[in-house]
C-alpha cells in the first residue's frame, strides 16, 4: 500500500473515530460507544507516531568517530536528512522540499571536503579510496535529484532512502575506518 493511501485512511479514520466519540458523548457520558471509540483513537495515535518516528534517523554514540567537528557534520547531515522525511510526511510544499533536498547535497559536499582535507592533509592510507566512494555518492544523489523534475514524489523518496541507508552504512564503516588513524595524528 502507498505511502499516501495510507496517510489519507488513517486520516480518514481519526475523523471518523472523533466523529463518534462527540456523537456519543452527546448521548450521554454513560454510553459505551464513544469511550471505546476513544480508547481505539489513542491506540491509533500511539501506532502512527511509532511508526512515523521509525522513519526519522538518530544520532547513537557508537557513530562517533571521535573527532568533534565530523561528528558534528554527521549529526547535522543526519538532522537534515530528517527534514526531508518531514517535508515528505507532512508533504510540505515543493519550495520546501527543494530548499530542504539543496541544503541536504550542499552540506553532504561540504563535509565531504572537510573530511577529504582532514584525510590528505595527514596522508590516510586510503584516502584516494575513500574520496572515491564520496564522488560516487554525489554522482548518484545528482542523478536522482534530477529525477525529480520529472517526478517529484517518486524522486524524493528514492533520494531519502539512499541517502539514510548510505549516510549511516558510511559514517559506521568507512568512517570509522580513520578514525584511529586521523586521532593518532592528533587531530580532535
Ligand atoms: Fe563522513 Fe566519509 O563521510
Amino acid at each position: 500500500m502507498g505511502r499516501n493511501l495510507i496517510m489519507l485512511g488513517t486520516a480518514i479514520l481519526v475523523v471518523s473515530l472523533l466523529a463518534i466519540i462527540i456523537i456519543g458523548f452527546l448521548s450521554g457520558m454513560s454510553n459505551p460507544v464513544p469511550w471505546i471509540a476513544l480508547l481505539i483513537l489513542v491506540v491509533v495515535v500511539l501506532l502512527h507516531n511509532k511508526l512515523v518516528k521509525r522513519n526519522y534517523l538518530s544520532w547513537k554514540d557508537s557513530y562517533s568517530v571521535g573527532i568533534e567537528s565530523i561528528d558534528s557534520d554527521h549529526k547535522k547531515l543526519i538532522h537534515l536528512i530528517n527534514n526531508l522525511q518531514t517535508a515528505i510526511d507532512y508533504k510540505t510544499d515543493k519550495q520546501f522540499e527543494q530548499q530542504t533536498l539543496a541544503e541536504v547535497i550542499d552540506y553532504t559536499k561540504y563535509h565531504f571536503q572537510r573530511e577529504e582535507d582532514l584525510m590528505e592533509k595527514n596522508k590516510y592510507a586510503d584516502f584516494v579510496s575513500h574520496k572515491a566512494q564520496h564522488e560516487i555518492m554525489i554522482e548518484k544523489v545528482t542523478t536522482l535529484a534530477r529525477g525529480y523534475e520529472n517526478d517529484e514524489s517518486g524522486a524524493i523518496e528514492a533520494l531519502l532512502m539512499y541517502l539514510k541507508s548510505w549516510l549511516i552504512n558510511h559514517i559506521n564503516h568507512t568512517d570509522q575506518e580513520y578514525s584511529g588513524f586521523l586521532l593518532s595524528k592528533g587531530v580532535k
